[in-house]
């Protein structure tokens, strides 16, 4: 196999319970450079719990995951950092009252040989990583509270970049935004594309991800009901998958499809 065709990231029967519910159940899933995946599904459907055993912040019960082809162990969120896996939660986890450059070293400050805050070698570093992400951005001296949605998650993919992520998981990216930051975001996810950087996006909308998707991959109480290439499926049988469970000709069943026999018939719109 060559290095092109090794993925980032591989999940193989990836499974984790929380007392009695299966959370994660059999999950398989896999990235490749410079692709997006968008990981969809109902709330509750498992997905970010999947995204935290991936990003180190819960143990799995069963699985395995290999980064560039390689078995990995993922004990805690600083065994993910240095495998180059980044995740942007909800939240964007920014401190409010103070500008991007202090938002990007967050916890890991760069410091001048005196052990003093070298403020200015973190905003020429802020600088010139917005600049090739959000080359109109100008706001340095802001705090971000101040920023719009849209600079917001610039600040947050910045951060993740500047510590050298090839892996980049972002649950629910545009939830919160209006529809210019979403296209803002929407130019940022296909520059990082372009770098050979593997995306993760994780939405309970599809409308959300579907155009940024290269791959959609449903969930549902826990299973991978079916994945596809976008262009192989409309929005109406995602969410057929996602509301459902039926899985779409042109999509590849996995082990939470619910067999033709068992959908319901009468009441449901055809999908
Ligand atoms: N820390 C936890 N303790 C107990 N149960 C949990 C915990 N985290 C998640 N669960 C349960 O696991 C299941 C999957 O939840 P998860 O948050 O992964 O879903 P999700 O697909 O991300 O949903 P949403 O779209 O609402 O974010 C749910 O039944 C949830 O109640
Ligand atoms: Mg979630």
């Amino acid at each position: 196999m060559t290095s092109a065709e090794t993925p980032l990231v591989e999940m193989r029967h990836i499974s984790l319970s929380f007392g009695g519910i299966r959370a994660v159940d059999d999950v398989s899933l896999d990235l490749h450079p410079g692709e997006v995946v968008g990981l969809l599904g109902h709330n509750g459907a498992g997905k970010s719990t999947l995204i935290k055993i991936l990003s180190g912040a819960y143990a799995k019960d069963e699985g395995e995951i290999l980064i560039n082809g390689k078995p990995v162990s993922i004990d805690n969120p600083r065994d993910a950092k240095a495998l180059g896996i980044e995740t942007i939660y909800q939240t964007l986890a920014l401190a409010d009252n103070v500008d991007a450059a202090a938002n990007l070293f967050l916890g890991r400050e760069i410091t001048t040989r005196w052990g003093t805050l070298d403020d200015g070698a973190m905003e020429a570093a802020c600088r010139q990583v917005m600049g090739r992400l959000n080359p109109n951005f100008k706001r340095f001296s802001d705090p971000v509270k101040s920023l719009s949605g849209g600079q917001r998650q610039s600040v947050a993919i910045a951060r993740a970049l500047y510590f050298n992520a090839r892996i980049l998981v972002m649950d629910e990216p545009t939830a919160a935004l209006g529809p210019q930051e979403t296209a803002q975001v929407a130019d940022l996810v296909k520059h990082l594309k372009t770098q050979g950087i593997g995306i993760f996006m994780i939405s309970h909308d599809i409308h959300d991800v579907f155009d940024l998707s290269d791959r959609v991959v449903v969930m549902k109480n826990g299973q991978v009901v079916g994945r596809a290439p976008v262009e192989r499926v409309t929005k109406d049988e995602v969410l057929g998958m996602i509301i459902l469970g039926k899985c779409p000709g042109g999509a590849e069943p996995g082990p939470g499809a619910i067999p033709a026999e068992e959908l319901p018939t009468e009441g449901v719109p055809d999908l």
